[in-house]
C-alpha cells in the first residue's frame, strides 16, 4: 500500500501525521511511504530526516491508497482522494459532518479517532487522549508565562513566597495533565469535575477535589463522558465555583462535553472578582469556551486578568504531539490493515470507521446530516 501524510492544512496548525520513526514502521511492514515536502518542517522533522527513514518526498500525497491527515481534508483535497482509499485522522465527524457527506460521496473510508471506542484495546490508538495530554501540559507552562508570579514556594533573603494556587475545571485526559503538571511546577492544585469517578484520580495526583460543588447526581454516561446538565444544576456549579475561581491565581478550564458547546463555569462577574494579575487558559474555547469572556483565538486582558484562548496549544507541542499521534495513526493503521476491506466486525474500526464503500456508517453523523 502507498500511505502518505500530508502538509498542513490548517492554518497555525504545526503537527504532522507521520514522524520518520512511524515511517520507519510502516515500511518495515511492507508499504511505501510518500510525504508530502515539508510537511514535518514545523514539527522539528526535516524531509531529509523522512528520506533517511526511507520515505519519498512528493508534491501530491492525495492519490495515495492512504493518507493520514491530523485535520480534515479540505474540499478541494477531498475531491482528489481515489474511490477506495482510506483517510484516517481527526476528521471532526460531530463537527464538519457536510466535509464527512463528501467522503462517503467519493468512496473514501474515513477513520475518525473522535470516533474510536475508548476501551482499554484501543488505548494505543486514543489521538484524543495523547493530544490532550499536550494541551494540557501546555496550558500550564502558558499561564506560568503570563502570571506575574512564581509557582512554588520560595523561601529566599528577600522573604518567603507562597505558593501559587492552581485550579482545574474539568478532570478528563488534559485537566489531569494540567494538574500533573502545574504540580510539578509547585503549585498547589484543586481540581473540579461533574463525574464523581474523576475524584480519586484528582487526589492521586496529589491536588485537592472540589467536593462542595458536585452536581446533584453523577454526571457520567455509560461511555465514561459528562452528560450536560439540566440549567439549574449547571447554575448550582457556577455559583459554588465563584470562590474557588476567585481565590486561585490561575485557572485552566478543560469541562467538555462530546458534539455540544462547552458548558460556561466562568462567568464574567467571577472574572470581575479575580485578583489582578491572574491567568485563565480556557482550553475548551474551539466551542465556545468555559469562561463567558473567553475570545476564541485570542488572549484578552479584562480587569486584570487575563484570558487565554488559544485554539493551537497542542502545536506549540508540536514535535511531541506529533510523535504520539503519528503512533496512535500506525497502530491504528496495522489493524485497519490487517484485512482489505477492513474488517468492521472488529469493534474498533467499527467505532471509528465514519464512511465506507459509499456510506455513512456513523449512526450519529448521519442523524446530523438528516437533521440539516
Ligand atoms: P472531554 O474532553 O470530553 O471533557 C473534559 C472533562 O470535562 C471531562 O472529564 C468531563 O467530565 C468534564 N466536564 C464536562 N462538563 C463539565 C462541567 N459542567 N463541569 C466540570 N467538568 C465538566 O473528556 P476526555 O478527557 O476526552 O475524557 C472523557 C472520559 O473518557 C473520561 O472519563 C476519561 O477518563 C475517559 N477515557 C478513557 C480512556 C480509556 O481508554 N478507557 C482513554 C481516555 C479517556
Amino acid at each position: 500500500m502507498i500511505i502518505s501524510a500530508p502538509n498542513q492544512t490548517r492554518q497555525n496548525e504545526h503537527r504532522v501525521a507521520l514522524t520518520p520513526d512511524a515511517v520507519s514502521s510502516l515500511i518495515a511492514d511492507g508499504h511505501t511511504v510518500h510525504i508530502e515536502l515539508s510537511a514535518g518542517t514545523a514539527a522539528g522533522y526535516l524531509d531529509e530526516a523522512y528520506v533517511d527513514a526511507g520515505a519519498t518526498m512528493v508534491d501530491n500525497p492525495w492519490t495515495a491508497d492512504v493518507v493520514a491527515v491530523v485535520n480534515p481534508p479540505t474540499s478541494e483535497a477531498r475531491a482528489s482522494l481515489r474511490n477506495g482509499a482510506i483517510v484516517v485522522g481527526l476528521l471532526r465527524p460531530l463537527d464538519e459532518p457536510g466535509g464527512i457527506a463528501q467522503l462517503a460521496k467519493t468512496g473514501v473510508t474515513g477513520l475518525a479517532f473522535e470516533t474510536l471506542p475508548r476501551i482499554t484495546r484501543a488505548q494505543s490508538m486514543d489521538a484524543l487522549s495523547s493530544q490532550a495530554t499536550a494541551v494540557g501540559y501546555q496550558a500550564v507552562l502558558e499561564a506560568a508565562d503570563r502570571l506575574p508570579r512564581f509557582l512554588p514556594m520560595l523561601t529566599t533573603a528577600a522573604g518567603t513566597i507562597r505558593p501559587a494556587k492552581a485550579l482545574v475545571l474539568g478532570a478528563g485526559v488534559a485537566g489531569l495533565q494540567a494538574i500533573a503538571t502545574a504540580r510539578r511546577l509547585g503549585a498547589v492544585v484543586s481540581a473540579f469535575d461533574v463525574r464523581s469517578a474523576a475524584a480519586e484520580q484528582v487526589e492521586s495526583l496529589g491536588a485537592k477535589f472540589i467536593e462542595a460543588v458536585t452536581a446533584p447526581q453523577d454526571a457520567s454516561t455509560s461511555g465514561g463522558y459528562a452528560k450536560e446538565l439540566a440549567a439549574d444544576e449547571q447554575a448550582i456549579i457556577v455559583a459554588n465555583l465563584a470562590p474557588h475561581i476567585t481565590d486561585s491565581d490561575m485557572v485552566i478550564s478543560t469541562a467538555q462535553i462530546p458534539g455540544r458547546q462547552a458548558p460556561i463555569l466562568i462567568t464574567a462577574e467571577t472574572v470581575r472578582a479575580m485578583r489582578p494579575g491572574s491567568v485563565i487558559v480556557d482550553t475548551a474555547a474551539a466551542t465556545g469556551g468555559n469562561c463567558a469572556l473567553t475570545k476564541p483565538g485570542e488572549t484578552v486582558v479584562t480587569h486584570g486578568v487575563t484570558i487565554v484562548g488559544d485554539l493551537d496549544l497542542v502545536s506549540r507541542v508540536a514535535g511531541d504531539a506529533s510523535q504520539m499521534y503519528a503512533r496512535n495513526v500506525t497502530t491504528l493503521l496495522k489493524l485497519a490493515l490487517e484485512s482489505d476491506p477492513i474488517d468492521l466486525g472488529d469493534e474498533v474500526l467499527a467505532g471509528c470507521a465514519v464512511t465506507h464503500q459509499g456510506k455513512i456508517t456513523n449512526e450519529r453523523v448521519r442523524a446530523m446530516l438528516e437533521e440539516a
